[in-house]
Formats: structure tokens, sequence, C-alpha cells
């Protein structure tokens, strides 16, 4: 654990938190008083396993993106980018999922047994999935942010049609309200939160 790598994570959480606090939106008010709770000192700091995944081959037109959008926080993301575990859900397959998908899929915690802080039944970190794919109907018990950093993206909640969401939009999914996105030609590079009941995988709908 380098003072270093803390201070870029510390760094990252804090341009989150500062860019959260300047929206308004459904579900900021708990993500926010659940950050605060958090401990990101730098004692609680430590070094995640890097690895990376095939969805990565998307991240510099992201971050092309994420630059138009807020300069500091990509700078951030950036400066993280080879110290991130990208994981995927043990139960998603291309067989489930359609050919394809895990090739365009990933997420990387940033708080989180995963991350670069433990946190306390609290996850945040970015989800990226690749141009033409859709992430289809899925719950789980965890209240969830998601912060589309790139432009473009469609977003359905509890069944309800898709809606393209602009860059920066604050998308919330209550407790096992059923939710998908579809991409088009923009890959998404999103920041997302689960405020607490974070034991419990997502599921998808057929599964
Ligand atoms: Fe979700």
């Amino acid at each position: 654990m380098t003072h270093d790598l803390a201070q870029r994570a510390r760094q990252l959480v804090g341009v989150v938190s500062a860019g959260l606090s300047a929206r308004h939106g459904e579900g900021l008010a708990e993500v926010l008083a659940r950050l605060a709770q958090q401990d990101i000192g730098e004692a609680a700091c430590r070094a995640p396993r890097p690895v990376a995944l095939p969805v990565l081959q998307f991240l510099p037109r992201c971050l092309a993106e994420v630059v138009r959008f807020d300069p500091q926080l990509a700078a951030c993301i950036a400066a993280l980018q080879d110290d991130l575990q990208w994981r995927q859900s043990s139960s998603y397959s291309d067989e489930i999922l359609g050919t394809g998908f895990t090739d365009n899929y990933g997420w990387a915690e940033i708080v989180g047994p995963n991350g670069f802080f433990p946190g306390r039944d609290f996850l945040l970190g970015l989800l990226m999935l690749g141009p033409g794919r859709h992430y289809p109907d899925h719950y789980h018990p965890a209240p969830e942010l998601y912060w589309p950093l790139t432009p473009d993206s469609r977003w359905s909640r509890g069944g309800q049609a898709f809606e393209t969401k602009p860059q920066g939009a604050i998308i919330w999914h209550p407790a096992m309200v059923m939710h998908a996105t579809i991409t088009t030609d923009t890959p998404l590079l999103a920041l997302w939160c689960w405020t607490r009941d974070t034991a419990t995988p997502a599921r998808l709908k057929a599964a």
C-alpha cells in the first residue's frame, strides 16, 4: 500500500462526491449520506489485485467522452485505471446474455471488498458496457444509483420503455425494482453505487 495510491483513490472518491453533490435527483441524498459514513482515510486504503477485462478496449473512447463532461473526474479515473480489479458477475455468461456479452461488460469497485476502501455494506464503483449491447432486466435488494459519464445510454426501470439518458444523468433503482440498460454506438462508462444490502448479488429476470 503506497501513499501515492491512497492519495489517488481518495481523490477519486472526493471528486465523485463533489460531482454528485452538485446534482439533484432521486436517491442522491441516500448515496451521499452513506458515502459520508465510509472510511476513506489513508489507513483504510489497500491495493486491489489489478485485473483487466476485454471491455477495457473501450476505456480510451469512454474517457474521451468523460473529459468533455468533467475533466477532473476523467483524470482521476485515468490515474487509477491500472490499479482497478475489473470483475464480472459469476452467474453471467454469453450463453445466457448473448454472444460477446462477457467481452463487453465489467465492473470495478472503488469502495467495497475488492476496491481501495472496504466499505460498510456499501459499494461504489465503475461499470463498463461496450457499444450495441443490452444488459437485460435484473434486480437486487440493494438500492442502486447509476451516474452515466458517457452520453446516449438507454435505461429501463420497472419494465417501462427505455429512455435515452444524457451524460451525467442521475438514475435510481429502488430495492428489487427491475432495470435494464442498452448502449447505442457509444460505449458506456458509469459510476454506480449500492447503498446497503450489498451481500445479495443481482439476479437476471429470466434466471
Ligand atoms: Fe443493478
